[in-house]
C-alpha cells in the first residue's frame, strides 16, 4: 500500500480531492437555496388560499393545527409565511442566492416569538394550574408545601448558580423526604451535583434516551442520545414507596414553542412514577409550560414560574390551547 504523504502529492490525488470538494459545496449550496424556494413556495401557497384566509379570521390555531397536519412545526409555518409576506419571490430576496433560510430567520425575518404573542391575551387558566412571571427566587411560595418539584435550568456555565439556587429554594418549599427532580446538561454534571448537595441530598441519576440522530458534543467529541435527570431529596433520607425504574424515553422532539423545549412524554413519565393525583407540582424555571402542562392533564396542581414575559405569554397561550 502507497504511503498516504506520497499520494497527497500526486495529481490525480489532488483532482480527485477537488473535484469531491467542489461536489460537495455544490450539493450543499443547492439543497441550501432549494430550502429556501420550498420555503417561499409553502408560504405562497397558504398565502394565497382564499378559504384559508376566511377561515382564519378570528381562528389564532389556524398556522397552529395546519402545521401539525402537515408534520412540521408552527415556527416553520410561520417563517415560510413571513417569507413569502415580505419578500414575495426568491428574485426579491436580500444576498441573492447566497442566502441561507438560517441567514434569512437570523437577520431579515421578524422575530418568531413576538409574532407568536401578537395577538395575546390574558384569560383565566384552569382551577389548580398557576402560571406566575417572575424570578423563582423573589416568590412567596408557602414553606414545606410542594410535593415535587420537576424542572428544567438552563445548562450553560453562566447559570450554573441557578443551580444552588434551585436547590436552596427546594430545601424551603418542599415537604420533608420529597424529591426535585432536576434536569441537566452533561459537560457541568460534576459542579451541578456539588452545587445542589449544598442544601438537598443526592438520592439518584435517570437517564432520559432521545430519540433522534445523534447529537454531537463538540468540545468532548462525544455522540450522546442521552440526558442525564439528578434526583434528590430534602432531607430525611426516604426510600421510595415502591421500586420505579431509572431509565425514560423522550418520545419525540418537540420544540415548536420554545427552543428549549421538552418532550411531554419522559416528563409524564416522571409524574406518575414520582407524585400522586391532587399533589402539588412546582416547576421554578418553566419556560414554554411543558411541565406545568401536563401535571395539570394529569391531575396535579401545578405551579410553574418564568422569569422572561414573552416566553410567559407563550406559555400561557399554549396552555389555553
Ligand atoms: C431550559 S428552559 C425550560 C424549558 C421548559 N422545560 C419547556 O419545556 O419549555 C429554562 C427557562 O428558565 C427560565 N429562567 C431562567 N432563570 C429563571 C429564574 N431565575 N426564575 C424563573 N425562570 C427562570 C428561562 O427564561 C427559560 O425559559
Amino acid at each position: 500500500m502507497k504511503d498516504l504523504a506520497l499520494i497527497n502529492n500526486e495529481d490525480w490525488y489532488k483532482t480527485l480531492v477537488l473535484e469531491c470538494k467542489a461536489i460537495i459545496t455544490e450539493a450543499v449550496f443547492t439543497s441550501r437555496w432549494a430550502l429556501v424556494e420550498g420555503n417561499m413556495e409553502l408560504g405562497k401557497r397558504i398565502r394565497e388560499d382564499i378559504n384559508f384566509k376566511e377561515y382564519s379570521k378570528g381562528n389564532k390555531r389556524s398556522v397552529q393545527d395546519l402545521a401539525r397536519n402537515i408534520g412540521q412545526s408552527e415556527r416553520t409555518l410561520y417563517y415560510a409565511l413571513q417569507l413569502f409576506d415580505i419578500y414575495k419571490s426568491v428574485g426579491n430576496l436580500p444576498e441573492g442566492k447566497n442566502i441561507s433560510m438560517n441567514k434569512l430567520i437570523t437577520k431579515y425575518l421578524p422575530l418568531y416569538r413576538e409574532e407568536m404573542i401578537k395577538n395575546f391575551e390574558y384569560k383565566e387558566l384552569p382551577e389548580n394550574l398557576q402560571i406566575i412571571n417572575g424570578d423563582f427566587r423573589q416568590q412567596k411560595i408557602k414553606e414545606s408545601s410542594i410535593d415535587c418539584i420537576i424542572t428544567d435550568p438552563p445548562y450553560p456555565e453562566e447559570f450554573l448558580p441557578l443551580y444552588e439556587d434551585l436547590a436552596n429554594f427546594a430545601n424551603k418549599v418542599l415537604k420533608p423526604s420529597k424529591f426535585c427532580i432536576a434536569y441537566s446538561g452533561h459537560i457541568h454534571l460534576d459542579k451541578v451535583i456539588n452545587l445542589m448537595s449544598k442544601y438537598l441530598q443526592y438520592y439518584w441519576i435517570f437517564a432520559m434516551y432521545q430519540p433522534g440522530p445523534n447529537k454531537l458534543i463538540f468540545s468532548r467529541d462525544i455522540m450522546t442520545r442521552w440526558k442525564p435527570i439528578l434526583i434528590f431529596q430534602k432531607p430525611p433520607f426516604k426510600t421510595l414507596d415502591y421500586p420505579i425504574q431509572d431509565y425514560i424515553i423522550s418520545e419525540k422532539r418537540e420544540k415548536s414553542d420554545h427552543e428549549w423545549q421538552q418532550s411531554e412524554s419522559a416528563v409524564k413519565n416522571l409524574i406518575e412514577q414520582f407524585t400522586e393525583i391532587n399533589e402539588i407540582i412546582c416547576d421554578p424555571f418553566s419556560g414554554s409550560g411543558t411541565f406545568s402542562k401536563v401535571a395539570h392533564e394529569l391531575k396535579r396542581k401545578a405551579i410553574g414560574i418564568e422569569i422572561d414575559t414573552t416566553t410567559y405569554k407563550i406559555s400561557l397561550q399554549r396552555i389555553y390551547g
